[in-house]
């Protein structure tokens, strides 16, 4: 029980670091300083087919740079070159990706400008950014099963709404600039969310839309995603002769993941989300050590993180009723993460040496594996969502905290 209690207090404490604003900064990370926009994150956005295909290095333009701070300093490269032969709107024609259906239009350009920390300094410019259609490949969400059973669906493509960017990136050393132009289509990436123990044989569609409505329907199908996962999980435990009390906490988690299907369906029928259909699979008990291994990847660290993920959408979530929600949720959450890591405090107990460092190395690569999407700002804020940066700090404390570094 000592145990339980402290991975719980574990996971709060690497939501309350984010809560806090105890995130540092990362001196090599771009500080959003936009002015008069903020341009997508092109660390956590899709590239689609970009033209030209690569971006062109461009002769530097004659201007020396100074400022005070980064930002500064990018907005004088800006206004120096603002309008001149140098101004990349001179050259570059608009990629044949659709319709322009909002322009940047006047006023300055969007920037954001970062120190590197080893006296460099680098800015982004968006010089013109406006909405068009493209096609992305689609994968279906799919966890296989083993031989062909239930073979994932087939990637399609998808018509979405992207944004066609031309984006300048500059690197000023010493005040004098070198840079390259691009003119790309940026696609915003299919959701993977952190909620729920996922079973073998999940396969859903996630939906192209990344309204507050349709990402409360996917959390959806992943909580019921998770029932049929408890439901194994109970009969495996059951079956390989684990304590009743790890059973009977299994069979508890499933009926506090029936509550948060229907919490979570409501919430998004009632925002206009689309149900979901999804496929289950038959889930026959396994090996113990196959058993450990997806109980590793997701219980103790998918549903960890879903946990915390949860309370910090129980603190920011803008709509109400969001918030009320996941401050229930986030709590049955820490359960069923403690709940992963006592099953695995059992399995590696009668665990072969060989047997325990699979076990150990399937948590390490669990945390590897976590994916930080962005659904924009809008549904970011109402669902209280951290953004991909805000994420990863999230991430990086629960494994310190949880002693999970690799
Ligand atoms: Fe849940
Ligand atoms: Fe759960």
């Amino acid at each position: 029980m000592e145990s339980m209690r402290s991975r719980i207090d574990s996971i709060r404490y690497a939501a309350s670091f984010v809560l806090a604003g105890c995130a540092p900064t990362n001196p090599t990370t771009p500080v959003d300083t936009t002015r008069t926009a903020t341009p997508p994150d092109p660390s956590v956005l899709v590239v689609v087919d970009p033209e030209p295909p690569a971006p062109v290095p461009q002769p530097a333009p004659t201007v020396t740079v100074s400022g005070e701070t980064p930002q500064d300093a990018c907005q004088a490269y800006r206004d120096g070159i603002d309008g001149t032969p140098d101004d990349p709107r001179q050259h570059h024609v608009a990629a044949p990706s659709g319709p322009a259906q909002e322009g940047h239009g006047g006023g300055e350009p969007p920037l954001r400008g970062w120190a590197t920390g080893d006296g460099k300094i680098m800015c982004t410019i968006i010089w013109e950014q406006k909405s068009v259609t493209a096609m992305v490949m689609h994968h279906p969400t799919c966890c296989p099963m083993p031989g062909k059973q239930h073979p994932c669906p087939q990637p399609s493509q998808r018509q979405v709404q992207a944004t066609e960017l031309l984006r300048e990136q500059v690197t000023i050393v010493d005040g004098r600039p070198s840079r390259t132009v691009e003119r790309v289509v940026i696609a915003p990436p299919q959701m993977r969310h952190n909620c729920g123990r996922r079973p073998q044989g999940l396969a859903f569609e996630t939906p192209s839309s990344s309204s507050p409505g349709d990402v409360l329907a996917t959390m959806a199908v992943l909580e019921a995603a998770s029932v049929v996962a408890f439901d194994r999980l109970a009969r495996e435990l059951e079956a390989h002769g684990a304590p009743g009390e790890l059973v009977a906490r299994a069979r508890s988690a499933m009926a506090d993941e029936i509550r948060h299907t229907r919490t979570l369906r409501r919430l998004a029928r009632a925002r206009g989300g689309r149900a979901i259909p999804w496929r289950r699979a038959e889930l026959p008990v396994r090996p113990r050590l196959e058993l450990g291994i997806e109980n590793a990847t997701e219980g103790c660290v998918s549903e960890a993180f879903g946990a915390a993920t949860a309370l910090v959408q129980a603190e920011r979530a803008t709509d109400p009723e969001v918030r009320a929600a996941f401050a229930v949720i986030a709590e049955d959450e820490l359960e069923h993460a403690a709940l992963a890591w006592d099953v695995h405090a059992w399995l590696v107990e009668t665990a072969t040496p060989d047997e325990r460092d699979t076990l150990h190395r399937a948590l390490c690569d669990a945390t590897r594996r976590v994916e930080h999407t962005d659904p924009g700002r809008v549904t970011r804020e109402v669902l209280g969502l951290p953004d991909p940066a805000t994420s990863r700090v999230l991430l990086a404390q629960m494994v310190e905290q949880l002693g999970l570094a690799a």
